[in-house]
């Protein structure tokens, strides 16, 4: 049993090595990481196959890479919309399935498995449902994101928001946003948090 567990991080480690470089074009990483965390928490009390689920948490949003910046501000975020933003989206999770694929085969995963991965990237930002356990936990761990402190100082940074509209964003749309319970009770409790925090900056 602790050589298979052991087997699996190093596989997790080896996933995170080969998805950093494709990261680095938005900033994702620490993204990335957050989200990993917070898919582990989800499996935890919701159940669903780390096989698929920790996988392609990490390698959701590699294709980022193949977007220039000016590409990436108007395809991401609180500000975007329309149809120029959902087609530059859609790019992102098409060329992230693209190099998903090659770097689990790379590194020789179960084919299986390697499918559903692929599926799940191909519209992870799009796709309204998610019939399946493993779909909904990566989906809601890549929103939780923006609700952890990390991520919300990180979006308002980024997407050079005020926290205030970061956060009333988030106040609105999360009831609907979430598939599990564990996530929507997660969002509820750090929205709270970020609420306080906003109010503390806009004092200094
Ligand atoms: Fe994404
Ligand atoms: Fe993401």
């Amino acid at each position: 049993v602790i050589e298979i567990k052991m087997n699996w991080s190093t596989f997790i480690q080896q996933i995170f090595q080969s998805a950093e470089p494709y990261l680095k074009k938005r900033d994702d990483f620490l993204h990335t990481q957050v989200a990993h965390q917070y898919a582990l928490l989800l499996i935890k009390q919701e159940g669903g196959n780390k096989k698929i689920i920790e996988p392609a948490i990490i390698l959701h949003d590699v294709g980022w890479s193949s977007l220039d910046p000016i590409q990436i501000r108007a395809a991401y975020g609180v500000k975007s919309g329309g149809k120029k933003a959902d087609r530059l989206n859609r790019i992102h999770e098409r060329e992230g399935a693209v190099i998903a694929m090659q770097i689990l085969q790379s590194l020789k995963y179960d084919l299986q498995f390697t499918d559903k991965i692929i599926s799940i990237i191909q519209r992870h930002d799009s796709g309204i449902t998610a019939p399946h356990p493993e779909e909904q936990i990566v989906k809601d761990a890549d929103k939780l994101w923006r609700f952890s402190k990390t991520g919300f100082w990180k979006e308002v940074e980024r997407q050079k928001l005020e926290p205030a509209e970061l956060y009333q964003y988030l106040l609105t749309r999360y009831p609907e946003w979430f598939f599990t319970d564990t996530a929507l009770m997660i969002a509820k409790k750090e929205i709270k948090n970020r609420g306080v925090e906003t109010m503390q900056s806009a004092k200094h």
